[in-house]
């Protein structure tokens, strides 16, 4: 199945309006209009995938340490919304299957991002893909990673999925043709390259390589520079806060 990807992906949910890579900000995405979300997933000790942004639990959960010390049975009873607002108290990490059941019910694209333990890339792919061969869910959904083995082995294990690489950083242009030429081996569909290096070049050198073209930044983006992106080429953005996008999202 091909598909394109809309303008505009919630970052996380939507990542600047409530916590992250919960349902309820998810939920909120969907309620916004957007019809794709961005979520980050890695797995518990035992295995399951569940959504988190960082290499621990520091941050946007009242646990600590990596979670893959941690069993997902206590990774649920965490509070993963307390450090955003005291009203979030009640949210919790969600596992990977609640959330592609909760999107199949909305009809929403999911774009997983493969965000593994270090050390856990290998069992992170496996657990995810197991998961999406007895479900069977749905909804229309992408793989990605910053983690080339981690896209790899996913096209792999999963040959008729979408598959895009991630890329935080690029020194040279020859950089880019080498990952493009990579892509086009692994019969990937997307790049999706950090703000701070896309250029008009960089855009059409992967629109050659026939590749959809997806931006992202820790910032939010203005409309102004959405719509930049948007006339050299970009396909999508991952967003944050869609308020003042609501002339798109129709
Ligand atoms: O997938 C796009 C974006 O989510 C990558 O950066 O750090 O927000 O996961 P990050
Ligand atoms: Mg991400």
């Amino acid at each position: 199945m091909v598909f394109n990807l809309p303008k505009l992906i919630g970052h996380r949910g939507v990542k600047d309006l409530s916590p992250e890579n919960t349902l309820y900000s998810i939920n909120q995405a969907i309620q916004l209009n957007l019809k794709w979300i961005e979520i980050d997933v890695k797995i518990s000790k035992d295995h399951i995938p569940f959504l988190l942004h960082d290499d621990n639990l520091d941050r946007t959960t009242s646990g600590s340490g990596n979670p893959i010390k941690y069993k997902y049975k206590d990774i649920l009873k965490l509070d993963a919304g307390s450090w955003f607002g005291s009203r979030y108290k009640n949210l919790y990490p969600p596992t990977l299957h609640e959330v592609l059941n909760f999107c199949s019910q909305q009809n929403i694209g999911v774009n997983i991002e493969l965000k593994p333990n270090k050390g856990f890339e290998k069992e992170n792919v496996e657990a995810v893909v197991k998961l999406i061969k007895n479900f069977n869910f749905s909804c229309e959904q992408y793989f990605s990673s910053f983690d080339w083995p981690s896209v790899i082995l996913i096209k792999k294990l999963l040959p008729k999925s979408h598959v895009g690489i991630l890329i935080e950083s690029l020194n040279k242009k020859n950089d880019i043709i080498k990952i493009l030429n990579k892509c086009k081996k692994y019969n990937f569909f997307s790049c999706g390259l950090n703000a701070k290096f896309v250029s008009i070049e960089v855009v059409e050198l992967c629109k050659n390589y026939g590749m959809q073209i997806t931006v992202y930044s820790s910032e939010n983006f203005k409309i102004i520079d959405a719509n930049n992106l948007w006339n050299i080429g970009v396909d999508s953005i991952f967003i944050g806060n869609p308020l003042n996008y609501r002339n798109i999202l129709k």
